[in-house]
């Protein structure tokens, strides 16, 4: 069987144009494109209406568990383009232990759910909008492809492009988790470490966009990232039975989740499968590097570049978003808001949610369980409310805190105080 399943021919396409972001100006289907003429990302649009004659939430129930399942809302046309892994439905996993002991005494606690990402391919969210970016390149003839990153985009664009058969380039800050590098290297691409963050790492491929003409595959400035990255909305909602929860905390670098979900959830609400009650979109960022929250506060619509950012939460250390408008726009309509939570609250809500639940996170993902405490004890929570934390990789990538008692053979194992103390 194909990655994909499908066997009827050219896939069900019923994309119309693509139009810019923040003026709407129309774009053609089906072609290469980067940034708007004005300089923002473009948004992929459907025929819902063909879409809702196509397709119903019912006859949904009997597809295969991946996000091809959803092939309506999505680019690809022809299957042979597909690019696949093995895009699985990843699990919504409550914590009922953490829950009952934040709930106040006698009240009924509130539902966590962590949506956990790291069960993806290259063990990462990343996967869903590689999978989506990758085939539309091989579909519209690209051969070669760069991109910058904070390690998990870069590893997921290198094992699509390796199983596409397609070259590829990756710029990060060289102070990437080693982890990240070493499997970028592996999945057949030629990596590079640079000294900066992944906005310089970002000059320098869309410098090697006019000197050797490779595909930019930045954050953003390519349109089916986000269309992978919807998925994550369209699976939420019918995981819960197309009833969204109360609130989602998402670690934000460059947005693209945010965006792809609350893009999800206006497709889903045109298809009549969702009402209009949204989720309060919640973006979760470090304090050392935290500009969509200082924008959030300021009122503003774009956020200025984020100077000195630091974090060990990698994938969250982004300093300007070229979509920071439409970030901003989900957590307004949807009545959320930004939040920063400090290194120290990160390295315990990691170290937490592994020890009590047995789940273990990705820093960004323990950042959003952070945020989620604070805004309990804040009151912007409430402790009954129904909440979705993103994890959005697995947290065996990430270097962790030193652990293990060394023992000698042929020494005496003093078992009251080595071992069960
Ligand atoms: C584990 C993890 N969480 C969150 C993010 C941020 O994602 P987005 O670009 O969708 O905001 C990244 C991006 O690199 C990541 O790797």
């Amino acid at each position: 069987m194909a990655d994909h399943y499908w066997t009827g021919g050219d896939l069900p396409n019923f994309v119309t144009h693509l139009e810019c972001g923040l003026t709407g100006e129309r774009y053609e289907a089906h072609r290469l494109h980067g940034l708007s003429r004005a300089g923002k990302p473009l948004l992929v649009r459907y025929d819902l209406d063909g879409v809702r004659r196509a397709l119903s939430r019912e006859a949904l129930t009997a597809r295969p568990q991946t996000l091809w399942r959803y092939r309506e809302l999505l680019p690809v046309r022809r299957p042979e383009n597909v690019v696949s892994l093995g895009e699985v439905v990843t699990p919504l996993i409550p914590l009922p232990r953490i829950a009952a002991r934040l709930s106040p005494k006698g009240q009924k606690p509130g539902e966590i759910l962590v949506k956990d990402e790291g069960r993806l391919p290259t063990g990462s969210f990343k996967a869903r909008g590689l999978a989506l970016a990758v085939s539309m390149a091989k579909e519209l003839g690209v051969t070669v492809m760069a991109m910058p990153t904070n390690g998990n985009a870069g590893s997921a664009m290198a094992a699509y492009c390796a199983r596409a058969g397609l070259k590829s380039y990756v710029f990060c800050p060289d102070d990437t988790p080693e982890v990240n590098v070493r499997e970028i290297a592996m999945q057949g691409a030629k990596v590079f470490l640079v000294d900066g963050l992944i906005d310089d790492c970002g000059k320098i491929v869309a410098e090697g966009e006019k000197a050797v003409g490779w595909f930019n595959c930045s954050t953003l400035r390519e349109p089916y990232r986000i269309e992978g990255k919807k998925t994550m909305g369209l699976e939420l909602a019918e995981q819960l039975g197309w009833e969204l929860p109360d609130a989602i905390f998402y670690p934000t670098g460059g947005g693209t989740g945010i965006i792809g979900m609350w893009k999800a959830f206006a497709e889903l609400e045109a298809l009549g499968w969702i009402g209009k009650k949204r989720p309060r979109m919640i973006v979760v960022q470090a304090a050392g590097c935290a500009p969509m929250v200082k924008a959030w506060a300021d009122g503003a619509e774009h956020a200025p570049r984020w100077e000195n950012a630091h974090t060990f939460a990698a994938g969250i250390r982004v300093p300007q978003a070229v979509g920071d408008f439409l970030i901003l726009r989900a957590v307004r309509e949807s009545g959320g808001f930004a939040v920063a939570v400090e290194e120290a609250a990160i390295a315990a809500a990691w170290q937490q949610v592994a020890g009590e639940e047995g789940l273990l996170l990705s820093p960004e993902g323990a950042a959003t369980y952070a945020a989620y405490t604070q805004a309990l004890a804040d009151g912007r929570v409430g402790a009954g409310e129904r909440v979705v934390l993103f994890n959005c990789a697995t947290g065996l990538k990430y270097p962790m805190p030193q652990a293990g008692t060394r023992l000698k053979l042929g020494e005496r194992i003093d078992w009251a105080a080595d071992i069960v103390n």
